[in-house]
């Protein structure tokens, strides 16, 4: 189905279907198998990725035998994750378009367990995407989310706290997604499904970025693939100070860089795991 020319844009979906963000994923391979690996997914599970990208996590949880569905709000990368997918034989992997604050398309309490590694956080209205990712749980089911925290020092809170300097302020009545990350707000928006505040449990954890260039060429390829990053650009290269912006993210990745080997980049980032028992 094309989109027809009246529809209006949703800014959420235009701003991850920007770029190539299946890029960028390429850098998070390695730490998104170790934490499905940590999860006890088993044969047969019925697991939905929800914000799955092109199934970094997704993939993984597939290996271990789970009946997995991916959802995600853009289109090129569902398609990304379904060619990946049918590469590696897995048949018990799909994905489909859909949007975390209204899963229409899904049944009440059809999944075993809900993951969702930096996904739905950034969608908006984030009252509705924890009811929905509580309703399509089953009880006695799981919900895991990996969500990057506000003001943090390691690198994902540190790009945005630089990207923000060079961008517009938001819209009124914008929710940051980086409030996924602050543990009062995360039982606040279960609490108002019904999820006691008992039953959300967190943790801090580590992902590490892990890229084959060097810093600077590493900003390049956020520059180039990444939407938000690209929006930081265009809107600094419209007062002239994309060059600024370009230098104070290569500061950034260099100082955040833990490898020793010339031309390879690893970037260690702290976030909050949350795990709410449905
Ligand atoms: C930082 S990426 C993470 C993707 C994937 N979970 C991973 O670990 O590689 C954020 C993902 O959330 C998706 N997303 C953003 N808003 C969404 C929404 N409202 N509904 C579903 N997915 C959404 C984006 O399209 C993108 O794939």
């Amino acid at each position: 189905m094309t989109a027809s020319t009246n529809s209006p844009v949703n800014p959420n979906k235009a701003l991850w279907e920007k770029g190539d963000f299946g890029r960028i994923a390429d850098t998070m391979r390695e730490s998104g198998e170790a934490l499905v690996s940590t999860l006890g997914i088993t044969k047969g599970l019925k697991v939905l990725d929800l914000g799955c990208g092109d199934g970094t996590t997704a993939l993984p949880e597939a290996r271990l035998g789970a009946d997995v569905l991916g959802v995600d709000i853009a289109r090129n990368l569902v398609e990304a994750g379904n060619r990946r997918a049918q590469a590696q034989g897995l048949t018990n992997c799909r994905f489909q378009e859909g949007d975390a604050t209204n899963l229409h398309e899904l049944k009440d309490q059809t999944f075993d367990v809900v993951v969702s590694i930096f996904g739905a956080m950034f969608a908006p209205k984030p009252f509705d995407v924890s009811k929905e990712m509580v309703r399509v749980t089953r009880p006695g089911g799981r919900i895991v989310m990996g969500n990057w925290i506000p003001n943090d020092p390691t690198l994902v809170a540190q790009i945005l706290r630089i990207s923000s300097s060079y961008s517009p302020p938001p819209p009124d009545g914008f929710i940051s997604p980086m409030t996924w990350g602050v543990e009062g707000n995360v039982i606040e928006r279960f609490g108002a499904t019904g999820i006691s505040p008992e039953k959300v449990g967190f943790a801090k954890d580590t992902y590490v970025f892990n890229f084959r260039g060097t810093p600077a060429e590493y900003v390049a390829a956020f520059r180039k693939y990444y939407g938000p990053t690209m929006n930081a650009f265009e809107a600094a290269d419209k007062n002239g100070r994309a060059g600024e912006l370009q230098a104070e993210l290569e500061t950034l990745f260099a100082s955040k860089n833990t490898s020793t080997t010339p031309g390879v980049t690893s970037i260690p980032a702290t976030f909050l795991r949350v795990i709410v028992a449905r």
